[in-house]
C-alpha cells in the first residue's frame, strides 16, 4: 500500500497519526510511506527519524497525497484538506462520525474509516483510539486541575502547619474518568466518583476511591452491550443531581467526563453546584466539546465563576502529543492488517466486522449505518 502521513492542520492539533516507529514497522510490512515535512515536529518526531526509518519526505501535503492509496490522519480533515485530498483515496482517523458533515468527503469519492468506531470486542482492543487517547486525557485532564489549584493536593504536615488533602470527585468513571481518579490518588487527594453504569461502581472501588450514585432499578440496568452507558431518564437525572448537589458543595476539584456516543453529554454540574463550591476550586468539563457536563463551561477557556475555576479542553490528548500520537499510530498499525491484502495491496472487499463497523462513506456515498441513522 502507498500511505501517506500529513501534518494536522487544526488549531492546536499537535498529534500526528504516525511516529518513527510505526513508520519502521510498517515498511517492514511492505508499505511505502510518504510523510509531510515537519508532520511529526509538534509530538517531537523529527523528520530525520521518519527518514532513518524508511519514510521519504514530501515537502507539502499535496505532494505526499500524491498516487497514496490510504491517507492516516489524526483528525478528519477541514473542508481545506477534503478539498485537497485526491479523488477516490481512501482515509482513516478520528472522524467525529456523529457530528462532522459528509459531504466534502463524498464530494472527493473518499473511502473514510472512522477510529471512533471500532468495535469493543477484544480483538479490536489494540486499535480502540477512543480508549487510547481517553486514558491519556483522564490523567492530563486531573494534572491540569492540580496546575489550576491555587493548594495542594497531598495531605502535608509541616513545622509551619498543615495542609489539608484536596477533595477530588470525578463523574463519569470510564476510560478517563478512571485514569483522572488513578492520578488524583497518587497526587495525594481524597477521591469520590460516580457513574450510571453499575460495573463502575467495582472499578472505581479498586483504585481506592468512594462511589457516590443512586443505585435504584434504572441504575441496574444502565449499560448497553458495547459498555457505554445509556441516556437516562429524567427522573433518574433528577434524584443523582440532588444527591451530587450535597456532595459536590463540599469538593475542591471536580472533574466530569460523562458521555452517550452521539448524543450531546448530559448536564451534571449545575450553575448553583458551581456557585455551592469554595472559591478556589477547580471544575475541569472534559465534555465541553460535546456540549458539556457543566453549563458555564467554555471551549479553551477557563470561567471565573465567584471565585471557582471552570475549565473547559477541548483537545487534552494534545497537550501530551508525543505520548497519544505513539498510541493512536500504534492502534493505526493494528488496523492497517485488517484492510491489506496480498502483496501489502489496500484491500477493502472484507466481511471484518471491525472494517464494516468504521466504514463512513465509499464511493461518493455515506454508507454507515450508525451515521445515517
Ligand atoms: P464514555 O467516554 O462514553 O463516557 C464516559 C463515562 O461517563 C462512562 O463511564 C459513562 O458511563 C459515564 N456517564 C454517562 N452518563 C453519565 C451520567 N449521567 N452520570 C454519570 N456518568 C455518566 O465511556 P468510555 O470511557 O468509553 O467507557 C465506557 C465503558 O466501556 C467502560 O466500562 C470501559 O471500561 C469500557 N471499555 C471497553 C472496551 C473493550 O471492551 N474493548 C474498550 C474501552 C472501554
Amino acid at each position: 500500500m502507498k500511505l501517506a502521513v500529513v501534518k494536522e492542520t487544526l488549531a492546536g492539533e499537535l498529534r500526528v497519526a504516525a511516529t518513527p516507529e510505526t513508520v519502521g514497522k510498517l515498511i517492514a510490512l511492505g508499505h511505502e510511506l510518504r510523510i509531510q515535512k515537519g508532520a511529526g515536529q509538534a509530538a517531537g518526531y523529527l523528520d530525520e527519524a521518519y527518514k532513518a526509518a524508511g519514510a521519504s519526505i514530501a515537502t507539502s501535503a499535496t505532494k505526499a497525497l500524491e498516487g497514496a492509496d490510504l491517507v492516516l490522519k489524526v483528525r478528519g480533515p477541514t473542508e481545506k484538506e477534503a478539498a485537497a485530498l485526491p479523488e477516490g483515496i481512501s482515509l482513516v482517523g478520528l472522524l467525529d462520525p456523529f457530528t462532522a458533515d459528509m459531504a466534502p468527503l463524498n464530494a472527493r469519492k473518499v473511502t473514510a474509516l472512522a477510529m471512533e468506531f471500532t468495535p469493543r470486542i477484544t480483538r479490536a482492543q489494540s486499535m480502540d483510539a477512543l480508549s487510547s487517547q481517553s486514558n491519556l486525557a483522564g490523567y492530563r485532564a486531573m494534572i491540569e486541575a492540580a496546575s489550576i489549584y491555587g493548594r495542594a493536593l497531598p495531605m502535608m504536615m509541616t513545622a509551619a502547619g498543615t495542609v489539608a488533602p484536596a477533595k477530588v470527585f470525578v463523574m463519569g468513571a470510564g476510560v478517563a474518568g478512571l485514569q483522572a481518579i488513578a492520578t488524583a490518588r497518587r497526587l495525594g487527594a481524597v477521591v469520590s466518583a460516580t457513574d450510571v453504569r453499575p460495573a463502575a461502581k467495582e472499578q472505581v472501588a479498586s483504585l481506592g476511591a468512594k462511589f457516590i450514585a443512586v443505585e435504584d432499578e434504572e441504575f441496574k440496568a444502565a449499560e448497553t452491550a458495547g459498555g457505554y452507558a445509556k441516556q437516562m431518564s429524567e427522573e433518574y437525572q433528577a434524584k443523582q443531581a440532588a444527591l451530587v448537589a450535597e456532595h459536590i458543595s463540599k469538593q475542591d476539584i471536580v472533574i466530569t467526563t460523562a458521555l452517550i456516543p452521539g448524543r450531546l453529554a448530559p448536564v451534571l454540574v449545575s450553575e448553583d453546584m458551581v456557585k455551592s463550591m469554595k472559591p478556589g476550586s477547580v471544575i475541569i468539563d472534559m465534555a465541553v466539546s460535546q456540549g458539556g457536563n457543566c453549563p458555564l463551561s467554555k471551549p479553551d477557556e477557563i470561567v471565573d465563576v465567584g471565585g471557582v475555576k471552570v475549565a473547559g479542553f477541548t483537545n487534552l490528548p494534545a497537550r501530551l502529543p508525543a505520548d497519544s500520537s505513539a498510541l493512536y499510530a500504534k492502534n493505526l498499525l493494528s488496523f492497517l492488517p485488517l484492510i491489506t491484502g496480498e502483496e501489502a495491496a489496500l484491500s477493502l472487499e472484507t466481511e471484518d466486522e471491525i472494517v464494516t463497523a468504521m466504514l463512513l462513506t465509499r464511493a461518493g456515498e455515506t454508507v454507515n449505518e450508525r451515521v445515517k441513522k
